[in-house]
């Protein structure tokens, strides 16, 4: 499972989440390790498009996070990649920098947690997608060892 910040322009007109620019290097980023969007599950942590692109406010994330959460309950992920600061601070409950939290393992309830670079962060950051390789090449080692890809 993938958890992202919340809709843009493009997804707020699509009702999908990761569709635009941005989501086209999520997808990429899936296929680097042979899976494709539909092996996995995408999310946001808030559900609706913070006006001119603003970051989420608190109570913004508060209010959606049940939602996210009954989200990680109906999926029953093995992994949770979390796209970017929002994501990860918000599953985590910390207000650690992505810079810091990226390369580590959590846990949430049982389910592992890798924090690693928001796609539209590498968008304007190409030089970090080495990085993002690595996290996936985590999540790839993470999945065989607790049984296969599927
Ligand atoms: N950025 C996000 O965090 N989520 C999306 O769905 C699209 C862009």
């Amino acid at each position: 499972m993938f958890v992202g910040e919340g809709p843009g322009y493009d997804e707020d007109v699509q009702g999908r989440p990761f569709v635009g620019r941005a989501g086209q290097l999520l997808t990429k980023i899936i296929q680097s390790i042979g899976l494709q969007r539909e092996d996995v599950y995408i999310a946001n942590i808030v559900k609706c498009r913070p006006p001119q692109n603003r970051n989420p406010e608190t109570d913004e994330i508060e209010a959606c996070h049940p939602f996210v959460l009954k989200q990680i309950e109906a999926i029953q992920p093995r992994i949770i990649c979390a796209l970017g600061t929002f994501a990860a601070q918000t599953l985590l409950k910390t207000i650690e920098k992505i810079t810091a939290l990226r390369g580590r393992v959590f846990d949430l309830g049982g389910v592992k947690v890798i924090p690693t670079y928001h796609p539209a962060f590498l968008l304007r950051n190409p030089e970090k997608k080495r990085a993002v390789w690595e996290d996936m090449k985590h999540i790839l080692d993470l999945l065989k060892e607790t049984g296969g890809r599927d």
